[in-house]
């Protein structure tokens, strides 16, 4: 059995639906009360067994390297005081978990982001976060529990949800044949169709489960969608053997990706902290 060691992060958005806080500041940095949106990210794939964190970056993204590493100052300051604590995650996230980091040049598409990512990865199967969909479960972490569909499936795995038909437009759309309750063999997936091209009404989610073929499928997938290279319509191509599974996760997403969906992630993360 693969063991999926490694986690891809991409994040070399400009966020400019957050402008201006995101001119200077990483939209993967924005905070959910007090912890920026990507740590949620890794804490996601740590669940789910994975200590390799490969992003993807671009300019102006250096905050997230600084994130995830010590910073003298601050520790020598903060030693001893109960603020400590503050940094107990992070700390934990640094002695578990090693990050990588490449930068993608120019924004082409979520699908030359992740063929960016390709020497960070290699040839073995991999996980991608978009750590601007924000998930929580009860139990398993969402990628945790594709995870453990992967051991069943053993091939891609991609997080679907159903949303409201008009919304068809704001995400890729899949086609597929249930197997149960919760996972779909996918036939089909359409990059942000118009509602009335719509498939279904069940959307991809921002987490997948790639086996490494996906790459010289990528490099050979034309502009898409916004002239991007979709990954998406790579998929397409795994889907036409059987290979790809869409999983209807337990669990909730938030889409941070938006101003809306970002207050509402932080009013119920922070309600969840602080009880009534
Ligand atoms: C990307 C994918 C899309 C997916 C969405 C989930 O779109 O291309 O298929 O539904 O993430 O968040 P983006 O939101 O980056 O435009």
């Amino acid at each position: 059995m693969k063991a999926i060691r490694k986690c891809l992060f991409p994040a070399a958005g400009f966020g400019t639906r957050f402008l201006p806080v995101t001119k200077a500041m990483p939209k993967e940095m924005l905070p959910i009360v007090t912890k920026p949106l990507i740590q949620y990210g890794v804490e996601e794939a740590m669940q789910a067994g994975i200590s390799g964190m490969a992003v993807v970056t671009g300019r102006g993204k250096r905050a997230i390297e600084d994130h995830f590493d010590v910073s003298y100052e601050l520790d020598q300051q903060i030693a001893g005081s109960e603020k400590e604590d503050l940094l107990s995650d992070t700390r934990e996230i640094m002695s578990r978990c090693t990050f990588s980091y490449i930068r993608q040049g120019e924004i082409r598409g979520l699908g030359h982001a992740i063929l960016t990512g390709e020497p960070l990865i290699g040839d073995e199967l991999f996980a991608v976060i978009l750590a601007d969909d924000y998930c929580v479960a009860e139990g398993d972490s969402v990628l945790a529990q594709m995870v453990h569909l992967y051991e069943e499936y053993q091939c891609s795995i991609i997080a679907i949800e159903e949303v409201p038909q008009e919304e068809s437009f704001r995400y890729g759309i899949i086609e597929g044949e249930t197997q149960d309750e919760s996972v779909y063999r996918i036939s089909n997936l359409v990059e942000k169709p118009a509602p009335t091209d719509a498939p279904s009404n069940l959307a991809i989610v921002g987490r997948y489960i790639l086996t490494p073929d996906i790459f010289d499928i990528i490099r050979n997938t034309a502009p898409g969608r916004n002239g991007e290279v979709q990954i998406t319509d790579a998929l397409q191509s795994q889907a036409a053997q059987g290979k790809v599974i869409g999983y209807r996760f337990e669990g909730r997403r938030f889409d941070c990706g938006s101003v809306s969906g970002f207050i509402d992630a932080t009013n119920y993360t922070y309600n969840k902290q602080n009880p009534q």
